[in-house]
């Protein structure tokens, strides 16, 4: 197998899922682990992750000296790049430069890691440091504008440094790169995913055995194929529990009840909670707050909806749609990672005392619908776009009002709408308007207006680590912002959002 040593980034995880992606099975280990474990699991390659940290900094995670001399052959990315000139006797600079997205690298010399790509190759960069001189013995093999050690090597000892991301999909050829890796390691394609929503079934099955078990479902993909992994699992000790926060789509539900219905579950219920989540959302404008105050009160609810069943039915567990994205973003990965957003599914009280179970912790979305396809889920749940926990709480910039929830529902539905009929809905990632607290200048008939600013955004990705605004026709843009702006009141102007993620996030707070 290959071993991916982190070092805090994003997308770690990422890197080990491209891996057996190839075929070829992957493990992630942590960053001080010894030869002896990484021998003693039949490594045959080890990849170096990036980091938030410079390699430089007291405390910076390093790795063990020995690693290095263990004859595997090495990849670093990013700060594993950086990590590697700084441990043998290179150096490490901040850079003149913040390389931040899309670049791209011309390319001196392949040197094995980079064969079959183009002279330049456009790359996804997220880096502030720079190696600034190379090891001993190490070539450069490429270059950036602004970074003259984009890639490095020492072909010897089979050596290899790359500034940038393969991993992610915005570097065009980064899967060749990871190829030309596990052909330098010599490593055996013995990986295969088939068979996996079986296995979860079954796994679960013997996990749980007679126990009961709680989940809360939104309707969107990830809590509804938990759901159904643990519906096939343990049907009849299932107890499925929707909250109606006030903060979901226009209309959404009845169609989240209407969709459980279809699928047969044998305990479902709705809690109507809307005025509960108004009014605890009153006055609060800080994002980090408004979901921590999200996941208070949906946990005030659940364990509402919990005790009284647990009056009926002895619950043992409680079962979370969280997938691995929301693990990563909530910095619960790994001790080495940043806290970039608290996702609300995460933050589960332990006054609950029940045992958690996340049937799709270590899956992407992507998988997670390969997943559902195999258990016969439809494609309109399967291809739905994904909506965040705290739902409209997180798309209305600063505070959370009923009025300014009606707003965006009803334009966000107009979108929707309309991407649908243009074709485009399922060529895009997400898509969904947020609505801005401040208020602009138009003019309408022949009056003054003064209203609130709708940004639409819409987003291509293959995992919602990385994403790239999706490019509309303009003429359908046009179309929307006029049908909004005609059709919702409250509303004079509309923006179309045209950020990148990073350095942004899908989601505005
Ligand atoms: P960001 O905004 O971090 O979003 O780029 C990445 C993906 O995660 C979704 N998201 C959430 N999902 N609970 C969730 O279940 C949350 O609290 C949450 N916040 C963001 C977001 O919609 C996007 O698909």
């Amino acid at each position: 197998m290959i071993a991916v040593l982190d070092f805090g980034s994003q997308y770690t995880h990422l890197i080990t899922r491209r891996i057996r992606e190839l075929g070829v099975s992957a493990q992630i280990f942590p960053s001080d682990v010894d030869s002896k474990t990484l021998a003693a699991n039949g490594v045959v390659g080890i990849i170096l992750s990036g980091g938030p940290s410079s390699v430089y900094e007291k405390n910076s995670p390093q790795i063990k000296k020995e690693i290095l001399q263990m004859g595997l052959p090495v990849l670093g990315i990013c700060y594993g790049h950086q990590l590697i000139a700084y441990s043998l006797d290179g150096a490490v600079k901040p850079g003149k430069f913040r390389e931040y997205g899309e670049e791209v690298v011309t390319i001196k010399n392949p040197g094995k890691i980079l064969d079959n790509l183009e002279k330049n190759e456009k790359v996804w960069f997220s880096h502030g440091d720079s190696v600034s001189k190379l090891p001993n013995g190490f070539k450069v093999l490429a270059i950036t504008k602004t970074t003259d050690i984009a890639a490095f090597c020492n072909v010897e000892k089979n050596i290899f440094g790359v500034q940038f991301h393969p991993e992610v999909v915005h570097t065009v050829h980064g899967m060749t790169i990871l190829k030309n890796f596990l052909k330098i390691c010599q490593a055996k394609k013995d990986w295969n995913i088939a068979g996996l929503a079986n296995h979860l079934i079954k796994r679960f099955q013997n996990e749980i055995g007679e126990d009961n078990v709680i989940i809360g479902v939104s309707g969107g993909v990830d809590s509804t194929v938990a759901a159904t992994i643990l519906n096939k699992a343990i049907p009849n000790n299932l107890y499925c529990v929707f909250i109606d926060t006030g903060l979901l789509r226009k209309n959404e539900v009845e169609e989240v009840k209407e969709t459980f219905r279809k699928l047969n579950f044998k305990h479902f219920q709705t809690i109507k909670a809307a005025n509960k989540f108004l009014n605890s959302l009153k006055a609060v404008t800080d994002p980090e707050e408004k979901r921590k105050i999200f996941a208070k009160t949906y946990f005030q609810v659940f364990s509402g909806v919990a005790k009284d069943l647990k009056k009926k039915a002895q619950i043992k567990y409680l079962a979370q749609g969280t997938i691995y994205p929301d693990r990563v973003e909530s910095g619960k990965t790994s001790s080495v990672s940043a806290l970039i957003k608290s996702h609300h599914n995460l933050s589960v009280p332990k006054t609950l005392g029940l045992q958690i179970i996340e049937p799709l912790g270590d899956f992407y979305k992507d998988e997670v619908r390969e997943i559902g396809e195999s258990l016969g889920l439809s494609k309109e749940i399967l291809w739905r776009h994904p909506f965040p926990g705290p739902g409209l709480a997180i798309r209305i910039l600063g505070e959370v009002t009923d009025k300014r929830i009606k707003i965006l529902q009803e334009a966000d539905a107009i979108f929707i709408e309309e991407l649908k009929k243009a074709g485009q809905y399922q060529k895009i990632w997400q898509a969904f308007t947020a609505l801005f607290p401040i208020k602009a200048v138009g003019v309408m008939g022949d009056s003054r207006t003064y209203d609130y600013i709708i940004a639409l955004r819409a987003v291509t990705s293959r995992d919602a680590m990385t994403a790239d605004w999706a490019i509309l026709p303009p003429e359908l843009l046009k179309k929307i912002s006029a049908r909004i702006v005609n059709e919702v009141k409250g509303v004079n102007r509309v923006l179309y959002d045209i950020s990148q993620k990073p350095p942004s996030t899908i989601e505005y707070e």
